[in-house]
């Protein structure tokens, strides 16, 4: 599981119109703290586009009905993402993603 984003990036590479995009599979289990992976980079460090994406595909992941749990509530949702805030995501993105609910 912790390999996708290598594998996402081996299997999309050689394909050229891809390759602006690769970031975000890439780089989408980056931390802002540092502690994600593959590459444990930090803060700024993590590509843009990945650090929006990394919000989007918690909240579609936590929303979201699986086999193991349902689906948690639109605010609880909401809350653990701005408590992840400056850990898990970038801050700057974490406000203006939630203020596109308000
Ligand atoms: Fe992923």
């Amino acid at each position: 599981m912790r390999r996708h984003p290598e594998y996402a990036y081996e299997l999309l590479s050689p394909v050229e119109f891809l390759r602006l995009a690769l970031d975000i599979p890439y780089c989408h289990h980056e931390k802002w703290d540092g502690s994600g992976y593959p590459r444990g980079l930090r803060g700024e460090s993590i590509p843009l586009a990945a650090r929006i994406f990394a919000v989007a595909d918690v909240w579609d992941a936590l929303r979201s009905d699986r086999p193991y749990r349902k689906g948690w509530e639109e605010e609880k949702v909401r809350d653990h993402i701005r408590e992840q805030s400056g850990i898990h995501f970038d801050p700057r993105v974490v406000e203006v993603f939630l203020s596109l609910g308000d």
